[in-house]
């Protein structure tokens, strides 16, 4: 413990004496998420991350989270050094949409307007019209289908189809998931649901279809957390990254939150929901960024501008 607190104390001096700002995804280990919320940083979903780095005035930005996290924030701001804990930290959605089988995928579509979740690599979002995230794509895809558009979307099927299912929207989709929300198990759910009539549950979108039939919300991290602080319910169980319990206890002490299950999940299998890319992140990968500059995201100019379209479009969108 008295090591822990050393070095929190001295990344906290390295951040002020390095004009550098601590960004951390609500997945990741606790100790970093309160170590942002304690320096002036941000703990948010991945549109707050890329808007709160875009905006803020530190030269350095430390994105805690995965990599298309860092390279977002890098995309947006060029001028400031962008560093991660791990580089490794990767998002299986990113990795199961390589570009250039993309690219041909939208070749062969061009009368489609391509839109790609924010979880994928910069390449892949130099290729696309819009980005979106799990807070703002049913707002951004109905838009687009107001204006006759059809779309091709990328990489998540899950939140492919809840949106699709949503907005009627004519969708042509990759064949994507995220390996921590697609082992949620609806029957499992359903048994749950049972033994707590009184609960809320909360799925994020990118979660299977018998899971989302089953929400009282579906949204982004931000809004099941928003939720879980303004239901008036005692109990939620919520289908996410558990990572994000650490900030739903923080802002709802009274309330019980139970994970929802999943394949392996058991009375003896308490973290099966959780992200092992953002579990790479520590507060030792943290400090060496400070200490040493390790772990900087380097985006290829013309890849960048090409990238850059496409997010500012949605931030534009979402303004
Ligand atoms: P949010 O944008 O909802 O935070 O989701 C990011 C993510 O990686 C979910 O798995
Ligand atoms: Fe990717 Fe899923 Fe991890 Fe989010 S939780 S970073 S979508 S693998």
């Amino acid at each position: 413990a008295d090591e822990k607190a050393a070095v929190k104390a001295r990344i906290k001096s390295l951040l002020v004496s390095q004009n550098a700002v601590l960004v951390a995804h609500y997945y990741v280990d606790g100790d970093l998420q309160d170590l942002a919320l304690e320096t002036g940083g941000c703990v948010s979903d991945s549109l707050e991350m890329a808007r709160f780095g875009r905006d803020h005035a530190a030269q350095t930005l430390i994105v805690a989270g995965v990599k298309f996290m860092g390279e977002s924030a890098k995309i947006l701001s060029p001028e400031k050094r962008v560093l991660m804990p791990d580089l490794d930290a990767t998002c299986s959605l990113d990795l199961g949409c390589e570009a250039d089988d993309f690219a041909k995928f939208c070749d062969v579509h061009p009368d489609r307007k391509v839109v790609v979740y924010a979880n994928t690599s910069a390449a892949v979002k130099a290729r696309a019209d819009w980005m979106v995230t799990s807070s703002c794509a049913l707002a951004i895809v109905s838009h687009l289908k107001a204006q006759g558009e059809k779309v091709l979307w990328a990489p998540d099927r899950h939140l492919g189809r809840y949106i699709q299912q949503q907005t009627g929207a004519d969708m042509l989709m990759w064949n994507g998931a995220c390996i921590v929300h697609d082992e949620f198990k609806g029957l499992e759910l359903d048994l749950l649901k049972a033994q707590y009539p009184g609960a809320k549950v909360l799925v994020h979108p990118e979660s299977p279809e018998s899971v989302v039939a089953q929400a009282d919300v579906v949204g982004s991290t931000s809004q099941l957390l928003k939720a879980v602080v303004e239901l008036d319910a005692p109990v939620f169980i919520v289908a996410t990254d558990n990572g994000i319990l650490h900030r739903m206890r923080q802002l709802a002490p009274t309330k019980t939150l139970i994970e929802a299950p999943t394949a392996g999940n058991s009375a003896t299998c308490k973290s099966c929901a959780h992200c092992p890319w953002m579990a790479m992140n520590a507060l030792q990968g943290v400090l060496s960024c400070l200490e040493a500059g390790t772990g900087e995201i380097q985006v290829d100019e013309a890849t960048r501008v090409q990238a850059h379209g496409c997010i500012d479009r949605m931030l534009d969108f979402v303004a």
